[in-house]
């Protein structure tokens, strides 16, 4: 009982502090002598593993339908160019705004697992050794603060208390 109650007054205090946190970087660079990078099997690597990811999320009922065919291309070269700077292979990310082009998407923390569990999935097929997949996800996890949907409090507010 008493760990419930801490539990709930910490994350009553989280929240507001949670939605002023800066956002995360979009790429940030966790391995900068390029170990990480090897450990994918460089640029190589990368893009079988992208390429794995998408065929994973087009099988995957649960958010295939937030992906447009058309872009695909696009985003694949952007998720290996994101990728490839975090594990140090020295590419500079150029493509959007990370919070920016997921704000409008209402994606649920389920969806955000969805993606993740994918994108594990395509990092054994392709033997990425355990610890190096670790540390990609470790880099990736904080960007949930910026893609999950978060209602802004005005919004939350305007639609009155529950059951009205
Ligand atoms: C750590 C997790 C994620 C990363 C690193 C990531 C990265 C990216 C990148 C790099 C782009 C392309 C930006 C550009 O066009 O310049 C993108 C676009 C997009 N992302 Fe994400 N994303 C993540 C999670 C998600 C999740 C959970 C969803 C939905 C379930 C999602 C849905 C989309 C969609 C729909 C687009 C627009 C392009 C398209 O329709 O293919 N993303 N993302």
């Amino acid at each position: 009982m008493k760990i419930l109650i801490i539990a709930a007054v910490l994350s009553a205090f989280a929240a507001p502090a949670f939605a002023d946190a800066p956002k995360p970087p979009d790429a940030p660079v966790v391995s900068p002598d390029g170990a990480l990078f090897k450990a994918f099997g460089g640029h190589d690597g990368l893009v079988r593993v992208v390429d794995d990811l998408y065929a994973n999320i087009n099988a995957d009922d649960r958010i295939k339908g937030f992906f447009e065919p058309a872009k695909e291309p696009h985003t694949k070269a952007m998720l290996v160019e994101q990728f490839c700077q975090i594990t140090g292979g020295g590419c500079v990310y150029s493509g959007k705004d990370m919070e920016k082009v997921h704000r409008e998407m209402g994606i649920t923390r389920a969806d955000f697992d969805a993606l993740v569990e994918d994108l594990q999935k395509s990092m054994t097929k392709n033997h990425v050794p355990f610890a190096a997949q670790n540390q990609l996800l470790a880099a990736l996890a904080p960007q949930n603060r910026t893609i999950v949907y978060h209602p802004r409090p005005e919004d939350a507010a305007s639609q009155g208390p529950v059951g009205k």
